[in-house]
């Protein structure tokens, strides 16, 4: 008889993501079992039992949450059934591991941090970038105190054309927003991550179609729904800090930068500055400059992966969530941020007590 492993895991959405990283990267823990998959989709849910012999699928999470006795779900849908999703696991006492971004709202991401401490139970945002080579070597370096105080980060995610096409990222009733929140919110946690999370006070931004709705750039991923689209192709945005650090985003899946695609971001520190994912360093040492690139080790894990890992160690050690909601909510005050300076035109002050200190 099979071994039966210790904690079992619902699948919420069966769709690009869960079957390129997620389901493999399950497959891979001893202690967990993917045992049920909730997809509104039977093309998917079929794919997911051929792929990956999943066997117990169901159209509705409700009736998978209800029926399976879980332990942990993993969320993989389209970016507005995260909150509905996470809210419904939380209350069936399932821990979660969400996808980026867990919510388009701090107060979406406030009520199901607020649900998980209540009931005691593991959330963590999927940012899997925090588990590159890249990040962990130039997180080693900056606990090594090389870079001292942030005063500046500059933060890129801009694609030239590569424009996701499904309604999943296209439509904002499923999205919630372009760019901002697909691509941007990596580049940003990296950044935020590497600064410790100072608390943004202060966001001017612009989000805007500039391409997406013509036919002026043809799209690397295929054509699109014009009519659907009804997010950003662009966004870009100032922020300070209250520990009066400031920060650059720049963020877009369609427009004429000069790399096909540019995902970093720099921090200047008072003893150092770094870019990531170059690991390219700066630093003053006697009075000259030296500038330099760090070794990344060699890794051979997949970092959603190794984020699946750390989520499941959490669960089983009793160990604080990698990535909190506590962090989380204070990337997307700065996303929220940049699409209500659009709407207002002016420059919003981000509340003390909607984001934590
Ligand atoms: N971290 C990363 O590298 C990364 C990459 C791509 C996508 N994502 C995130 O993953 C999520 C999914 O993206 P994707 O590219 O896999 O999209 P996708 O469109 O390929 O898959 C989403 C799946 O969710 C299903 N779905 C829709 N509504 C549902 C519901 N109510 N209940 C259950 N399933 C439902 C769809 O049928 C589809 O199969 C998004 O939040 C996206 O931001 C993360």
């Amino acid at each position: 008889m099979a071994e039966k492993k210790q904690l079992r895991i619902g699948m919420i959405g069966a769709g690009g993501i869960a079957s390129a990283m997620h389901l493999p990267g399950w497959s891979k823990i001893d202690e967990a079992e993917v045992v049920a998959v909730a997809d509104v989709s039977q093309k998917q849910l079929d794919a997911v039992k051929n792929g990956f012999g999943i066997t117990k699928t169901y159209h509705d999470f409700t009736e998978m949450l209800a029926n399976e006795n879980l332990d942990a779900v993993d969320i993989c849908a389209p970016n507005k059934i995260h909150p509905p999703a996470a809210l419904a696991a939380l209350e069936a006492g399932c821990h979660v591991l969400c996808e980026k971004p867990l919510a388009v709202s701090t107060d979406d991401v406030r009520r199901i941090g607020k649900s998980a401490d209540a009931k005691g139970l593991k959330l963590m945002t999927a940012q899997h970038m925090r588990y590159t080579s890249s990040a962990m070597a130039i997180r080693n370096w900056v606990e090594d105190n090389r870079l001292g105080k942030v005063y500046h980060a500059k933060v890129f995610a801009t694609r030239q054309a590569r424009l996701p096409i499904s309604p999943g990222f296209i439509n904002s009733e499923l999205s919630g927003g372009g760019p901002c929140m697909d691509i941007g919110v990596h580049a940003l946690d990296m950044a935020m991550w590497l600064m410790d999370f100072p608390t943004p006070s202060r966001v001017m931004g612009t989000s805007k179609v500039n391409f997406a709705r013509g036919y002026k750039i043809p799209g690397a991923w295929g054509e699109w729904d014009r009519n659907l689209f009804s997010v950003e192709d662009f966004a870009a945005g100032f922020i300070k800090f209250r520990n009066g650090a400031t920060l650059s985003i720049e963020t877009s899946w369609l427009g004429h930068h000069l790399e096909e695609e540019s995902f970093s971001c720099e921090l200047l520190g008072m003893k150092g500055g770094v870019r990531w994912p170059s690991t390219e360093f700066c630093a003053t040492s006697n009075g000259s400059f030296m500038n330099g690139k760090l070794k990344i080790p060699a890794s051979s894990d997949v970092p959603h992966h190794a984020e699946i890992r750390d989520f499941v160690d959490c669960i089983l050690n009793d160990t604080p969530s990698p990535v909190p909601w506590t962090e989380t909510i204070k990337v997307i005050a700065i996303l929220e941020g940049i699409y209500a300076s659009q709407k207002t035109g002016r420059n919003v002050v981000i509340a003390g007590k909607s984001v934590p200190k």
